[in-house]
């Protein structure tokens, strides 16, 4: 580091948990680009002085979690439409002068999962499980990118509305509609190790069929109860990993302007997540 190393940061309560240090230190090293990428606890409330830090310290690319996503999407100078339509923030870059709010995590979710799987969500019939901040940017994202239908599915019947409100292909729907989709992505923390429903599957697995590729957004475990279950039915599968590398790779193309190291932000991932027992 010197006097003209550029900066980037996460902030966020808690944050010292955050992979984002590990992933784009590693693909700065990669590239041999003179930035860095520090972890900022931010209470809540205080995501709007964060942006105004970013103005005063030059601070370059932003990274944004819990529970700011919201206050940060108000205090830039600028939003894209994702952001215009969540109302949630993941990600902030410099356009000249302007701060710009991006949400990097549906497009990711879409990048990672199309690489994953081989298959093109233009036109596919896609079910989305859950209806939270990460829900909504994954309906958001797979109405742009042109899948034929959304069905939302959530044990919440307003917060589904919300975001089948997203894209116009989407409406509300219940497990029945499972079975008539080409693709099920579960969106809520259902499966993930520590969390209050680790063991657990979404709306059991009954509906899984061969012709089905079931998705999650949860990487820890890399393989959840409900994607040993698709497989076992004879689904194919996608882990979460790939949209937390993905979300971060297109954060890091707006920042530097540089391709982002897939490889090696993939690598860093993975030698930070203890393989499954
Ligand atoms: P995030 O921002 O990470 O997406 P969130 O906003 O807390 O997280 O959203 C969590 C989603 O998972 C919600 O859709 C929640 O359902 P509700 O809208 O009904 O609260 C869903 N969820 C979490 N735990 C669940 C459980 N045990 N059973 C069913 N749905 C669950």
């Amino acid at each position: 580091m010197s006097g003209v190393t550029r900066l980037a940061a996460v902030i966020g309560d808690p944050v010292r948990h955050s992979m984002s240090p590990t992933i784009h230190n590693a693909a700065f090293a990669e590239l041999g680009l003179d930035w860095t990428y520090l972890a900022l606890p931010v209470p809540s409330g205080r995501g709007g002085d964060a942006v105004e830090a970013m103005r005063l310290f030059g601070i370059d690319g932003l990274s944004v979690t819990m529970p700011h996503k919201d206050t940060v999407a108000q205090a830039v100078d600028a939003r894209t439409s994702a952001v215009e339509r969540l109302g949630a923030c993941n990600c902030v870059f410099r356009d000249g002068d302007r701060l710009v709010g991006d949400n990097t995590d549906g497009d990711g979710w879409v990048r990672a999962f199309e690489l994953d799987s081989g298959l093109g969500l233009a036109d596919a019939r896609v079910a989305v499980i859950g209806a939270g901040g990460a829900a909504r940017a994954i309906v958001e994202a797979v109405g742009r990118a042109g899948a034929s239908e959304i069905v939302v599915v959530n044990r919440t019947t307003a917060s589904a509305e919300r975001a089948a409100a997203l894209a116009e292909v989407a409406r509300i729907g219940t497990v029945d509609d499972l079975a008539d989709v080409d693709v099920v992505v579960n969106a809520t923390s259902i499966g993930m190790a520590g969390g209050p429903d680790a063991e657990g599957i979404p709306l059991s697995g009954s509906w899984i069929g061969q012709h089905h590729v079931v998705a999650d957004i949860v990487y820890q475990p890399r393989s959840t109860p409900l994607l040993q279950e698709a497989a076992r039915r004879g689904a194919r599968t996608v882990g979460g990993l790939g949209m937390l590398v993905h979300q971060a790779a297109t954060a890091f193309e707006r920042w530097t302007n540089h391709t982002a190291p897939i490889d090696t932000m993939t690598a860093a991932v993975l030698g930070a997540i203890p393989p499954d027992d």
